[in-house]
């Protein structure tokens, strides 16, 4: 309660004191499982870009399970004073005994009786992190999430106001700055009921009624443009994906299960794909990218537990129709510079898929632009499946296309209001993914409800904003929107990751991660993360700015910037 008041109080002051409402603080509330920010039709926080105004000026900014959220610390590299984030923990005296029962890792210090003293020895451990900004690697420029049916379905449900929120906290600068969408072609699992261009009439290789697009795409452009506008954006990067074909394309004549396309209906399936993409066009919405499908194995080997719209296809079978329809149909078209991504499904095909795909047609995998990886299996296989594909088509984007969590059997199914895990999951994930060649991170759905929903086949998930879907009047940012937002805020797009090393983890119970990047003004931009219930001493050396001091709390991230 202490720190919703506080926060309170902070929002009152900065409106009183006429701070411009794209500086407002995060309105605090400590739900079900942590704490959520709160905005409504007339609240909602944002945070300016920092700007560094002399060389020696350092900002970080940070979030944590205490309930930090996008808080600013400024100080100077030259002053040599190491830099503090302060947080609540660090002078409340419940800290210690907080931090013993909620760290399973450390509960054999209470067991054993250790005196608090010692304890506290052990948090003011310094680990030391060298920034090599001469070592550069991968560009990271793409940031978004899915405009999904479901999403498309909840926004508009909102008060006006309410959208300009979501667009604004998203899409704006002041926001987390995200530039992409990705969207089905057709129907997917999160929408009101599986569906796709053509279903009728069957058996039509020309795809005869296929001469306009349906009224939820028109509903989703609409939707697409006010989100530019709010979001103040030269170019929206949209991409595409199907996740079926019309029943009648396929060999099981459903939406589902075991299923692939009908080898009759390959070219059929291109075509389907370009005219959405002139469709598209047409609209003044065009296309960046496209993949070859979302999750093909689905349809192949997943059948047993998806039980919505997918589409199965080998890696075989994909190559073929890759390189002699969809590659052809699309490079020879007004659309030939529309992007296409391969594979659009689990880390552990890499990089295995697209060896058998050059088995099959030699030549398919230079119709791929890129590569699309789903995070949802990433604990059984490590990152450098996608080091060695990355090694093997050195020139072609790695993208993540999707991540949410909820949907394992040993997961709650839907949100958890408030959870910080959650937040840690994908704070780790990004990092490990950034630190292996990725050129972005697409989320899956912008929204959902309380539930983790609508969803036509129940498979509800949680998402970084949650709209209570009761009232229409709140919408709750969860501690997940902050994680993604401390990469996609503070790397403009053709960032460029640098070498960062942590030189001193000593113990395996440490739980601290380190990626960095330069930015295209050629300032510096670190991501760094605490994971213990205790705070940490970084010290930073920079091949050009020497050291750099900085205390941070426990459990909290930082976007640690400097020139
Ligand atoms: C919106 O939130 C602000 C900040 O918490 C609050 O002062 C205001 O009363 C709320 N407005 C409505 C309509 O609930
Ligand atoms: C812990 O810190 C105290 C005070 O700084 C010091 O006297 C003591 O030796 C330290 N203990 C260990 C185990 O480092
Ligand atoms: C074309 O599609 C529309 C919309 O799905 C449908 O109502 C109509 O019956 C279809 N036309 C034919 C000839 O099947
Ligand atoms: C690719 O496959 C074609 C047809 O099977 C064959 O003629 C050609 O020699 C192969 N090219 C390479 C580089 O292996
Ligand atoms: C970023 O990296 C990707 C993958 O290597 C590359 O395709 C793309 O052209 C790069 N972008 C720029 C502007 O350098
Ligand atoms: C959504 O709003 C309703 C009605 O105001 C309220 O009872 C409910 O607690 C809210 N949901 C959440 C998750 O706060
Ligand atoms: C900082 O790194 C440089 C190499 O980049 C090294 O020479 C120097 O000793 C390091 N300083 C500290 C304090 O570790």
């Amino acid at each position: 309660m202490k720190t919703l008041w506080t926060c309170f109080l902070f929002a009152v002051i900065a409106i009183c004191a006429g701070a411009p409402e794209n500086q407002l603080p995060c309105d605090l509330r400590e739900t079900s499982h942590g704490s959520v920010c709160v905005c409504n039709s007339t609240y909602c926080d944002y945070l300016e870009q920092p700007q560094l105004t002399d060389s020696s000026q350092i900002v970080v900014i940070s979030s944590s399970k205490d309930g930090l959220r996008f808080k600013k610390t400024t100080g100077y590299i030259t002053d040599g004073k190491p830099l503090t984030v302060e947080d609540k923990q660090f002078t409340d005296e419940n800290f210690m005994a907080e931090a013993i029962v909620v760290d399973q890792q450390r509960a054999w210090l209470q067991l054993a009786n250790i005196p608090q003293r010692l304890f506290i020895n052990a948090s003011t451990k310094t680990f030391r992190i060298s920034v090599k900004r001469e070592q550069r690697y991968q560009n990271v420029s793409i940031f978004g999430g899915a405009f999904t049916g479901t999403v498309s379905h909840l926004i508009k449900q909102l008060p006006e106001d309410l959208q300009v929120h979501v667009y604004k906290s998203y899409y704006h600068p002041d926001g987390i700055a995200y530039n992409t969408v990705r969207m089905s072609i057709g129907g997917s699992d999160f929408d009101m009921e599986p569906w796709a261009y053509n279903e009728w009439p069957r058996n039509d290789p020309q795809l005869s009624n296929f001469t306009s697009l349906d009224p939820r795409d028109l509903q989703k452009i609409e939707q697409l443009n006010r989100l530019k506008t709010v979001g103040q954006l030269d170019e929206l990067k949209i991409m595409g994906a199907a996740w079926s074909a019309p029943p009648w394309m396929k060999s099981n004549d459903r939406w589902t299960g075991f299923g692939q396309l009908k080898s009759e209906y390959y070219q059929t399936w291109a075509l389907y794909h370009l005219k959405f993409l002139e469709l598209m066009r047409a609209k003044n919405m065009p296309i960046w990218a496209i993949s070859t499908g979302n999750e093909p194995l689905n349809g192949v080997i997943g059948f047993f537990f998806v039980h919505f719209m997918s589409m199965g296809w080998t890696p075989w079978q994909q190559a073929i129709w890759l390189n002699d329809n969809l590659g052809p149909t699309i490079r020879n078209s007004g659309e030939s510079k529309v992007l296409i991504f391969g594979n659009d499904d689990q880390r552990y095909t890499y990089p295995s898929w697209f060896r058998k795909m050059r088995s099959s047609r030699n030549n398919s995998l230079s119709f791929l632009d890129g590569l699309a990886v789903h995070w949802y299996w990433d604990e059984l296989v490590g990152p450098q499946l996608i080091d060695q594909a990355h090694t093997e088509m050195p020139k072609k984007m790695i993208l993540n296309t999707e991540s949410c969590i909820g949907d394992k059997p040993w997961q709650t199914h839907g949100p958890e209001l408030g959870s910080w895990q959650r937040g840690e999951s994908y704070m780790r994930a990004y990092t490990q993914d950034l630190r292996h060649n990725f050129n972005g991170w697409l989320d899956w759905n912008l929204v959902l409800d309380e539930q983790g929903g609508p969803n036509y086949v129940k498979n509800y998930v949680d998402a970084p904003i949650i709209v209570n879907a009761t009232s229409r009047g709140e919408i709750y940012k969860q501690p997940i929107f902050y994680a993604i937002g401390h990469f996609s805020k503070f790397l403009p797009p053709q960032s460029v990751r640098i070498e960062t090393e942590i030189e001193s983890q000593r113990n395996t119970f440490t739980q601290l991660s380190v990626v960095g990047f330069q930015r295209p003004d050629g300032s510096v931009a670190l991501i760094i993360y605490n994971g213990q219930n205790l705070p940490v001493d970084v010290a930073l050396n920079d091949s050009q700015r020497g050291a750099i001091n900085l205390r941070l709390p426990p459990r909290s991230w930082h976007t640690v910037l400097y020139k």
